[in-house]
C-alpha cells in the first residue's frame, strides 16, 4: 500500500515539475470585513471606506491525502452541513469555484489528492464578507499547499472572479479589504480600474456592530439598485453623488481624528441607503435605538435590508449601547476598535 502511494505521489510530482509540495496540514485564514461608508454607490464608481474584522475568520485547513485516489479532492464545511467530493458539486458552487480558479491559475490540472475543511466565525449573509473570506482562505492554503503561493492581490483578482459568480456586479471592495486585511479607501471607476488606498487612523474609535438575524442577499439588493437606477438614472445618480462626498468628507474625519463629525457622516449615509430602497423598517429602528441610548452616528452595513448595522460610539458606551440593542432583538453584537 505504502510503495504504491509513493509511485502515485511520484506520478504527481512529475506532472507538476518544480513545485514543492506540502505533505503535511496547513492553514490559512482571511478576516470579516465592514463597509463603514459608500455600498451600493461604489457599485457605480463612487469611493467608499471598509475596515477588515479581524475577531471573526474563515479558515481553509488542507490534509494531503496519499490513500486517496490521486486528483480526487474532498471537502468538509461542517458549518454548513456539507461533505462532499469536488467532482459531485456544480461548477458554481463557490467552494469548487475557488478550487478550480486556483488550479487554473498554477495551470495544474491532476492535483496531489487533499481534503479541505473550511470553518467560518462569519455571520453569513450579514454584510460581513463570509462568501468572499472563504474563497480568501481556500484560494491561499491552496496556493501554499502547491507550493505556489499567490501574491495578496492575485488572491484578491481571483477571489473578486468567485463573488462574480454570485453577486453578479461586485465591487470588488470585499475582495479587496479581506485579502489586504488593512483599513481601505476604494474605488473602482468605469472602466474596472482599481484605486486603493489605505489610510491613517489619526484617533482609534470604537463602533458595535449589531446583527438585526434578518438573512438578506446582496445580489438581490445590489439588483434592485441596479433596477431602481436604469428605471429612475437621474435620481439614482444624485444619491451616488451625495454618498461620493459624504465618503470623502469620512476619510478626512477618520484622517483628522474628528470622531463627532464621523457620526454625523454616518447618519447621512443611512439616509441616502434609505432614499435608495436599501433600508428596511427593523435596520432603522434599530439605527434609531442606538441614536437615542446616545451613539454618536449609526448606519446599515453592506447590501441592506438585513444584516447589520454599525454604530459608532464613545469607548465608554459601547457595552450598554449593544445591550441595549440585543434587548431590542439585534441577534448578535460585536465591538471592534477602528485602528
Ligand atoms: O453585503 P456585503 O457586505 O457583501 O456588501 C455589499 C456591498 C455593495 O456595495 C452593496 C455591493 C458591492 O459589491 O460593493
Amino acid at each position: 500500500m505504502g510503495a504504491v502511494c509513493h509511485v502515485d505521489l511520484l506520478s504527481i510530482l512529475r506532472r507538476i515539475p518544480n513545485h514543492k509540495l506540502c505533505m503535511t496540514a496547513i492553514s490559512a485564514s482571511a478576516p470579516g470585513k465592514i463597509i463603514l461608508f459608500g455600498e451600493h454607490a461604489v457599485v457605480y464608481g463612487r469611493p467608499a471606506i471598509a475596515v477588515p474584522i479581524h475577531q471573526v475568520k474563515a479558515k481553509a485547513i488542507i490534509f494531503p491525502a496519499p490513500r486517496m485516489s490521486p486528483g480526487s479532492i474532498f471537502i468538509q464545511a461542517p458549518d454548513i452541513g456539507m461533505e462532499a467530493n469536488l467532482i459531485e458539486l456544480p461548477q458554481d458552487n463557490p467552494l469548487a469555484a475557488s478550487i478550480q480558479v486556483v488550479l487554473k491559475e498554477l495551470n495544474i490540472s491532476h492535483p496531489p489528492a487533499f481534503k479541505l475543511r473550511i470553518t467560518s466565525t462569519i455571520p453569513l449573509a450579514a454584510g460581513m464578507g463570509s462568501g468572499a473570506a472563504v474563497s480568501a482562505a481556500i484560494i491561499r492554503v491552496l496556493s501554499n499547499f502547491l507550493g505556489q503561493p499567490l501574491p495578496d492581490h492575485r488572491v484578491s483578482d481571483l477571489v473578486f472572479e468567485i463573488e462574480k459568480i454570485h453577486h453578479g456586479t461586485p465591487s470588488g471592495i470585499d475582495n479587496t479589504v479581506i485579502t489586504h486585511g488593512m483599513p481601505t479607501f476604494f474605488i473602482r471607476d468605469r472602466m474596472g480600474h482599481n484605486t486603493i488606498a489605505t489610510f491613517r487612523v489619526a484617533q482609534p474609535f470604537t463602533i458595535v456592530i449589531a446583527d438585526t438575524g434578518i438573512s438578506s442577499p446582496t445580489s438581490i439588493t445590489v439588483g434592485d439598485v441596479r433596477e431602481g437606477w436604469r428605471q429612475n438614472p437621474d435620481y439614482y445618480e444624485t444619491l451616488f453623488d451625495e454618498v461620493g462626498k459624504v465618503v470623502l468628507s469620512a476619510r478626512e474625519a477618520i484622517e483628522n481624528g474628528q470622531i463627532e463629525d464621523l457620526g454625523r457622516l454616518m447618519d447621512e449615509n443611512h439616509s441616502l441607503l434609505g432614499d435608495m430602497g436599501v433600508s428596511s423598517q427593523e435596520l432603522d429602528r434599530l439605527v434609531k435605538i442606538a441614536k437615542n441610548e446616545g451613539a454618536l452616528g449609526a448606519k446599515l452595513s453592506g447590501g441592506g435590508r438585513g444584516g447589520n448595522i454599525i454604530v459608532l460610539v464613545y469607548n465608554t458606551s459601547a457595552d450598554q449601547i449593544a445591550e441595549c440593542l440585543r434587548l431590542a432583538g439585534a441577534v448578535r453584537t460585536l465591538t471592534a476598535v477602528i485602528r
